[in-house]
């Protein structure tokens, strides 16, 4: 049925272009027919590749950048069967020109596929995947990148970078904004639902994309948050932790991985034949393609692994790295090494055929070009828009509420809005949003310029500027200026002046956080303090004595723990993306209520990391001063926890049973109640312990949770199931993965920290 829309939404598309469509399909009889099944992907396949040279099969197995140095060569490459995949090249007459030349000029007239970091949105930018997973609710994961797909696919990008569902306990590293967080049950839920999204039922639609999960596996760990470093993973932690998520997008079908940058107990990830032979095609059965990260391949000699580039091509492809993306050292060694024998000539077709397997089910070969005007039509379009505001709403986190400052009056006077932020559309977006439309970014300011009426005075200046130290990797993706670098005079009469504003107006909103590069790819930090003199600002805003609402623009939890013990209202809005404006003002004035929870703990300082709730229980946990004599060991905001304006009573928790064979389920009930004059979200979340086993476990484990909506003074029975597979978990000492019989803890509520209490026994 899917299926069969997705032919007829693209009748036009093949009427337009099928005076150039016609002779190609003469030189292929294959391509006459769509077809869905698995086998006739392969036959299709295997007729092409028959006609195959070594060299054209090293070209698919290549990806190219658009880039300076790359652009230039492209279309003679193309032209010669040496390029399978682009990458960096979003314009749709530019992505027909290019795959006109491999459809029609090249000696195989195979179709290109072309790849993108299509992260959190296109050119309609949604908040954060950090933000997405505060919102605890997969089917909104699952609409943003169903939405980002549609607008990707229009242009002619059929492939996603994306999701990135590395673990991440430790907040300095900056590519924590990617990801779903610290817990491997919600961030599998957040990969596959993900994975859903882009990819949709059928790939071939005019409005779906393949999904890559990345970056396999454990780049999350890097030591010391230090981006690109090792990451030592013991096997325990790397099955029970690391692995899940990338288990769950992969048995949701994601249809292509990507390698990881570092290395993984000495081992580098994009040569490590463990994880992408034995784990993922062994273990998982995974038959989709993997491709390395940019660059990674030809780095195994940097990492003291490989001898030479002849030697790095054959220890990725030997590893199970189908695709080369940019460097190109399979496309100038791999020839070679066949020949020598390094590398059997079954390892470099089963790459090409996983390579054309999945351009023939995004129907490539039926349908390589796009409908310009089309994707005139999907950019930015009204639907875009909107969902993009009701997303920024969902994924906000309300930190504190003090007198519950917030929702702001309607009828205020003036509300002084102060900071760095306030009307940057960049840091609105935030970091990677490399085709953002900048230009349609709603920022903080704009935004309550549309909501707010004529009578309410906006009285809004900087304050202070932030700037970070060394240039970012993408800072030319914004061509926004640079602030001006100002004298000490200046700078002083600027925070002055915006004290003055705070004084005059009857309440202030202060945006402060992070430049949006300051944070994801090479942009971790040492330090979580709110970068330049924000801190100051701060303090003197709330020194004059006005209510202070702190509105925070990061991706990565900061030191606020100053403000959580001074500043009445905090709401957390990570990155919000292209409506952030819009939202902001919506949550502010209380026509969206906050919902989001922490995916991540929240620690006090820098010195608490690596952070997370589920440690394990070791020598006196009820006396937590043992931990660091020179401060708490508590964070600041429990893993879980976000509030609301509106509040719930909960009821009685009750479980279907309290034994329960391993394998079954059981059902934890609890009566959830909306008490206030509000109607607002709640997400109750249940969490496991295992007393006693072959190995320790943490102190508790998330493994089921939903968000529900309860009108005012509403009820509601929550029904969390149970599934015992989820207590499964891999033992040091069994080496194997096992359901454990034995007494278990549960308890349900609205954080990590939840009460309400009951047991239960597991039963062979
Ligand atoms: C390097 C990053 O690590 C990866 O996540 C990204 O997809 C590629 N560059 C392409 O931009």
């Amino acid at each position: 049925m899917q299926f069969k829309t997705a032919v007829l939404a693209s009748a036009v598309t093949i009427s337009m272009l099928s005076s150039c469509l016609e002779p190609i399909l003469a030189q292929n009889t294959h391509r006459a027919k769509v077809v869905s099944s698995q086998d006739e992907a392969a036959r299709f396949v295997e007729h092409l590749f028959a006609r195959m040279t070594l060299q054209e099969k090293l070209g698919q197995m290549s990806q190219l950048a658009m880039n300076d140095y790359e652009a230039p060569v492209a279309e003679e490459r193309i032209r010669n069967g040496q390029v399978g995949s682009l990458l960096f090249v979003t314009d749709p007459e530019k992505i027909n020109h290019l795959q006109r030349i491999a459809v029609e000029q090249s000696r195989l007239h195979i179709p290109l596929i072309i790849g993108f970091d299509v992260v959190h949105g296109f050119r309609t930018i949604y908040p954060i995947p950090l933000a997405i997973a505060s919102s605890w609710d997969p089917q909104l994961a699952e609409h943003v990148q169903s939405m980002a797909a549609r607008e990707a696919r229009s242009v002619g990008v059929h492939w996603a970078f994306a999701p990135m569902v590395d673990i991440a306990r430790d907040a300095r590293w900056g590519r924590i904004m990617e990801g779903a967080g610290e817990d491997p049950y919600l961030g599998s839920r957040m990969a596959e639902a993900q994975v859903r999204g882009f990819q949709g039922e059928d790939l071939s639609s005019p409005d779906h994309i393949m999904a890559c999960v990345k970056h396999f596996a454990g780049y999350g760990a890097a030591v010391g948050g230090r981006d690109y470093d090792s990451a030592d993973i013991s096997d325990e932690q790397l099955y029970n932790v690391y692995l899940p998520p990338y288990h769950a997008a992969i048995n949701a079908g994601a249809g292509s991985v990507m390698s990881a940058y570092m290395d993984l107990n000495g081992v580098p990830a994009t040569g490590n034949k463990f994880l992408l032979t034995d784990v993922l095609r062994k273990q998982w059965h995974f038959n989709g393609f993997v491709v390395s990260d940019w660059g990674s391949i030809r780095s195994l000699t940097t990492h003291g692994f490989a001898t030479d580039d002849q030697d790095a091509a054959v220890r990725a492809v030997n590893a199970g790295v189908d695709m080369e993306m940019t460097s190109h050292v399979y496309r100038d060694h791999l020839a070679e090494a066949v020949k020598e024998g390094k590398v059997q000539q079954s390892t470099i077709d089963q790459a090409v055929r996983l390579i054309l397997q999945a351009k023939y089910k995004l129907g490539l070969f039926k349908h390589p070009y796009v409908d310009v005007a089309r994707s005139r039509r999907e950019i930015g379009s009204v639907e875009q828009h909107k969902a993009a505001r009701a997303a920024a709403t969902q994924t906000a986190v309300l930190l504190r509420n003090e007198g519950n400052l917030l929702p702001l009056k309607n009828d205020l006077g003036s509300i002084a809005l102060i900071g760095p932020l306030i009307d940057s559309k960049p840091d609105t977006l935030g970091s990677w949003s490399l085709a953002g439309d900048v230009g349609a970014t709603v920022t903080i300011l704009d935004g309550l310029r549309n909501r707010l009426p004529s009578s309410t005075k906006i009285l809004s200046t900087k304050g202070v500027e932030i700037d970070r130290v060394q240039p970012s990797i993408f800072d030319a993706q914004f061509p926004s200026p640079k602030p001006q670098m100002k004298t000490a005079e200046e700078r002083k009469a600027e925070f002055e002046h915006a004290i003055d504003l705070v004084k005059q107006a009857d309440v202030a909103v202060l945006v402060l956080g992070e430049a949006q590069n300051m944070n994801g790819e090479r942009a971790s930090r040492s330090s979580l303090a709110l970068p330049g003199e924000q801190r100051q600002l701060l303090e003197a805003a709330v020194a004059t004595g006005k209510p202070v609402v702190l509105l925070l623009m990061t991706g990565r939890p900061l030191d606020i723990t100053w403000a959580s013990q001074h500043v009445p209202a905090i709401l957390n809005l990570w990155y919000p993306g292209t409506e952030g404006g819009n939202a902001a003002a919506d949550l502010l004035f209380g026509d969206a209520n906050p919902g989001g929870k922490l995916p991540v703990t929240w620690p006090r300082n820098v010195g608490q990391l690596p952070i997370f709730y589920a440690r394990n229980l070791t020598q006196i946990p009820e006396h937590p001063e043992t931990r660091y004599w020179d401060g708490s060991s508590a964070p600041l905001y429990p893993f879980g926890y976000g509030l609301s304006y509106a509040s719930f009573r909960f009821g009685k928790l009750a479980l279907s049973k309290d034994v329960v064979r391993a394998g079954a389920s059981l059902t934890a009930a609890v009566e959830v109640e909306n008490v206030s004059d509000r109607d607002g979200d709640e997400v109750m979340q249940l969490y496991t312990h295992q007393r006693a086993g072959s190995a320790s476990r943490p102190v508790r484990e998330l493994k089921a949770f939903q968000r529900i909506h309860l009108k005012v003074h509403e009820k509601q029975t929550v029904k969390l199931t149970l599934d015992t597979n989820e207590l499964r978990f891999w033992s040091t000492q069994t080496h194997a993965e096992a359901i454990e019989p034995g007494t278990f803890d549960l308890w349900i509520g609205n954080s990590s920290e939840a009460t309400d209490h009951a047991s239960f026994r597991v039963e062979p």
